[in-house]
């Protein structure tokens, strides 16, 4: 690959001690409340509690599973396109920086331990990791404008979903997985949780500031895989019908 990546930031054993006692907050939590594919996946990448991953390693045992590379970005929040443009040619891109000890329960900007603890387990998975390309290909067929409604879906299912698991509501999103603060409030009788409905995204948009009052639970990771493609029709119909 004639690609120039930047190399993977190397984390420092302060760091190391942050992950740690982030995981001791979190992983009863997890085991208890996340979905299989989560868990599976987990299990599948050998994520450790002492120390923050090797990513060149870890890069490697993502692509030979599933096809799927790590790239390190200096940039805490990568704004759509980019982010977009990477997942795309499946690039999951991972931040070089990890929250502080008073941020453990919550902090807004996605560090290094909620790409890596919430969103890497579900990307060890084919289907989902395959899903989340298509999903890229579906964003940049639309302007940012355009597409508001498609990141609320991704929000609302990627981030901060549930899903229904032999009977039960399991923990989907990876902000859930990655925020002890976020997924006791989630689960609590404070936040509505309602069924999955694409209509209900384009009238709402989510702050990564604010704790949630509505969440959605989708009836199976079935009805995710085909969440952006029937995104694609309800938006476009609606588009079509105001150009009427
Ligand atoms: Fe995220």
């Amino acid at each position: 690959m004639s690609e120039i990546r930047r190399p993977f930031h190397q984390f420092t054993p302060d760091d190391d001690r942050i992950w740690s006692m982030l995981w001791d907050h979190q992983i009863a939590n997890c085991q208890r409340h996340a979905c299989r594919l989560w868990l599976d996946g987990l299990h599948t990448l050998g994520l450790q509690r002492e120390r923050i991953p090797d990513f060149d390693a870890l890069s490697r045992r993502l692509y030979d599973r599933v096809g799927w590379e790590l790239v390190s970005t200096d940039v805490v929040y990568s704004d759509g396109q980019t982010w977009f443009e990477h997942l795309a040619r499946r690039q999951f891109l991972v931040t070089e920086y990890i929250r502080s000890e008073d941020e453990l329960l919550y902090t807004p900007l996605p560090d290094i331990w909620h790409d890596t603890f919430g969103h890497l387990p579900l990307m060890a998975d084919q289907q989902y990791a395959d899903y989340i390309e298509r999903f890229a290909h579906i964003a940049l067929r639309y302007t940012p404008d355009e597409r508001k409604s498609l990141g609320s879906l991704w929000w609302y299912t990627i981030e901060f979903g549930f899903l229904i698991e032999d009977g039960d509501m399991k923990a989907l999103g990876a902000g859930l997985m990655s925020s002890p603060g976020e997924l006791e409030h989630a689960l609590s009788d404070t936040v509505e949780k309602t069924p999955f409905s694409i209509a209900a995204f384009e009238g709402i948009s989510p702050s990564p500031h604010q704790m949630h009052t509505r969440l959605f639970i989708l009836d199976s990771i079935e009805q995710l895989k085909t969440s952006a493609p029937q995104w694609v029709a309800y938006h476009d119909s609606l588009t079509a019908h105001n150009a009427v």
